[in-house]
């Protein structure tokens, strides 16, 4: 069996960002944000808005003479295909855009003030990058800003939680009121790893954003 496939979180080493890692970093920050758009395709198909437009599709196709019925079917997987390609395109601004900003220089965004860290998994052994995560303070709170992200193979092995617990002793540390971090509502993982390290969600978005906190003081956080 390949070490990787026996090894666990304490195999780990939680430490702060140097420029080496932006290779493996930026890799892993990629990947994980575009995992995102297979499960907001599936919470866009069935919204009421998409199922409307496809009921209209279907009755303009019912109302065409038989042998143009084709053509509903051509315009309904055009449609279907759009979609998918709003929830794509929604991720991959996303993405340039940290790309272009915050990500472009990690060590000034992230680590030029005593208040904010960017720390990196990496594996004892191997040498590879397995995690990552980071916090920014906005006045007297501290934000997870860049969620946990770890790699497919690594998942399930309590690296997430390893991460988040890692942010939230910083966030003691530096005598934080409260942690607040936003998951969309396709991130399913990412809210249950959220909740299982005392979270709470306070506040939802429409259309898809969550807002946790942590620890117990809630209270509405103004965006
Ligand atoms: C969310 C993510 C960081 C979790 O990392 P992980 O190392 O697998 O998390 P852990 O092994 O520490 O899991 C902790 C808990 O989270 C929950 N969890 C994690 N993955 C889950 C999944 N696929 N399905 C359901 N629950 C899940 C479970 O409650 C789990 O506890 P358990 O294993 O005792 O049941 C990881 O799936 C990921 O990188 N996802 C893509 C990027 C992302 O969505 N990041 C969040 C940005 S806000």
């Amino acid at each position: 069996m390949p070490v990787e496939d026996k090894c666990d979180a304490s195999d780990f080493q939680i430490q702060v960002f140097e420029p080496k890692d932006y290779p493996a970093v930026k890799r892993l920050f990629i990947d994980g944000t575009m995992e995102g758009v297979a499960p907001a395709f599936k919470e866009a198909l069935p919204h009421p808005v998409n199922m409307a437009v496809l009921a209209g599709i279907a009755a303009l196709t019912y109302a065409l003479p038989g042998h143009l019925r084709w053509l509903g079917f051509v315009v309904a997987t055009a449609w279907i295909i759009a979609v998918y390609w709003c929830c794509h395109m929604f991720y991959a601004f996303y993405v340039n855009d940290k790309l272009a900003s915050e990500m472009k220089d990690i060590e000034k965004h992230f680590l030029s003030s005593p208040g904010d860290c960017y720390w990196v998994a990496e594996h004892k052994k191997l040498k590879v990058i397995g995690g990552m995560v980071a916090v920014k303070s906005c006045a007297g709170a501290s934000k997870k800003e860049m969620g946990d992200e770890v790699d497919r193979q690594y998942r399930r092995r309590g690296l997430g939680v390893r991460l988040t617990q890692t942010v939230l002793d910083f966030a003691q540390k530096h005598e934080y009121k409260k942690c607040v971090l936003e998951t969309t509502k396709a991130q399913k993982a990412a809210q249950k790893l959220y909740l299982k390290v005392r979270f709470q969600l306070i506040k939802t978005y429409t259309p898809d954003i969550n807002i946790f906190i942590n620890p117990q003081k809630i209270s509405v956080i103004p965006r």
